[in-house]
């Protein structure tokens, strides 16, 4: 024990183990009151780390210029291969999933309100990585949707309106469009260069950025302290020794309470891995079980689900004033990630959890999960008829409940008193 105890020492005077164990795990106080939505953050670390694991493994037999190929060599072929994929692939929805369930948590308890706009703002930026490397992920396996999936998106770059800007005509924003797509693509059309080139950004550019993120906004978070379901600042009550009333050290405790939520998330996504890894064609949609075809367009090309809300928004928007209705619908759908990065300064509400919140809060809160829910289901179906005018009054919503919501809500409604301490959790 001595031998241990001295090297810890050593070290510790070249390198700060110590203080860094214990400002951020078993002196790091955190509120006592956590509940049920509190088990996503430490869910999206074990989603994250089982995507790069695998994806280490994966990276091992997948070639990018045999994309199709070398899949199925990894499914039939390659001991436990199929396992390997699975938990990578059903692994992206999870991701997804938990980190939708993560960010709700935040509006419900106004998480991302000061002091926490950092913590928000780092949160928004991992959340665009991930939407990078998902789209970048789908199109490696070089399925006939992965073709058809990145044939619409990166077309998406060719409708931005260069010729909004001065001195720019039509004729020359077509060529920058074109230039930009051809950039994108790697080629004149979509090829093996193009795979090679997101293969390296899935693989290495975005998870290191990815990474770093996490570390930032934990880091973040730990400066300014955890919020709670009440939403009250437990460093306002501090005892003697400078130590919140109200707050736990987050190890023992919560790592101990994490790990049976932990153990269930297991349980349900190997459920999932095992009984329904292609979800009904919602985690792995059937036309990417064939081999990229230019010349066989699929039924609909739709996106993943995670993606549908923004796709159904990019379709749903029709204007045609000024600028194309397509330049508009990139618009909407840029414009509806955008605005989340602002919500700590669009919710002017005094209350920040929505315990203490009015009726008015409420409901507008439940509508724009529904309404966030329908649009997520129309992005995966074909946009006709009353499906197109559903996703335009959804879109409509979205835009509502941020820009006047949001920050006048309050008025119309009472809040309820906001106790001094947290309750509950003894
Ligand atoms: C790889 C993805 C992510 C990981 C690993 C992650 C991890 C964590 C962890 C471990 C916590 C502390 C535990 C908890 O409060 O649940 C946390 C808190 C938080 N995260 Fe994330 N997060 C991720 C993505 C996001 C995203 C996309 C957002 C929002 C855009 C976000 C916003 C927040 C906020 C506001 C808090 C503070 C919550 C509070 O104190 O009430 N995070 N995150």
């Amino acid at each position: 024990m001595r031998v241990v105890n001295g090297l810890i020492d050593w070290v510790d005077a070249r390198l700060p183990v110590v203080n860094t164990y214990k400002k951020h795990m078993s002196e790091y106080y955190a509120p006592k009151n956590f509940n049920f939505w509190y088990y996503f953050g430490v869910l999206s670390m074990v989603v994250l780390v089982n995507q790069l694991l695998t994806g280490i493994w994966l990276t091992m037999f997948f070639s990018p210029s045999q994309g199709f190929e070398s899949v199925e060599y990894i499914m039939r072929d390659v001991q436990w291969g199929w396992l390997i994929r699975y938990m990578h692939a059903v692994g992206a929805s999870a991701f997804f999933a938990v980190v939708y369930i993560h960010m709700f948590r935040g509006l419900l308890y106004g998480s991302y309100k000061p002091p926490r706009e950092l913590v928000w703002i780092f949160g928004m930026l991992i959340y665009v990585a991930l939407m990078a490397e998902g789209f970048l992920g789908y199109v490696l396996p070089w399925g006939n949707m992965s073709y058809w999936g990145a044939q619409v998106i990166i077309s998406l770059a060719g409708a931005i309106p260069f010729d909004v800007i001065p001195f720019i005509d039509a004729n020359d924003a077509k060529e920058i469009g074109e230039a930009l797509t051809t950039w994108v693509r790697g080629d004149y059309l979509l090829s093996t260069a193009t795979v090679n080139k997101f293969f390296a950004l899935h693989v290495v550019a975005i998870p290191l950025v990815l990474v770093a993120l996490v570390f930032l906004h934990i880091l973040a978070l730990h400066e300014v302290g955890s919020n709670n379901p009440d939403g009250v600042e437990i460093k306002k009550h501090k005892d003697e020794n400078g130590i919140p009333k109200d707050g736990i050290p987050f190890h023992p405790y919560y790592t101990v309470k994490d790990l049976p939520g932990v153990i269930i998330f297991m349980m349900v996504f190997a459920v999932v891995i095992f009984y329904f890894p292609t979800g009904g064609g919602y985690l792995i949609e059937k036309p990417n079980f064939a081999p990229a075809d230019p010349l066989k367009t699929p039924d609909h090309i739709a996106p993943v689900w995670y993606y549908g809300p923004y796709y159904a928004m990019l379709r749903a928007t029709t204007i045609d004033w000024f600028i194309s209705s397509k330049a508009w619908g990139l618009i909407a759908m840029g414009g509806a990630i955008a605005i989340l990065f602002l919500l700590p300064w669009l919710d002017r509400h005094p209350v920040k959890s929505i315990r203490y919140k009015g009726l008015v809060s409420k409901i507008t809160l439940a509508l724009f999960v529904v309404d966030f829910l329908i649009l997520g289901y129309l992005g995966t179906q074909p946009a006709t008829g009353l499906a197109k005018t559903v996703a335009q009054i959804g879109t409509v919503y979205y835009f509502l409940f941020f820009i006047v919501i949001l920050p006048f809500g309050h008025r119309f409604e009472k809040s309820k008193p906001v106790p001094e301490r947290v309750t509950g959790g003894h």
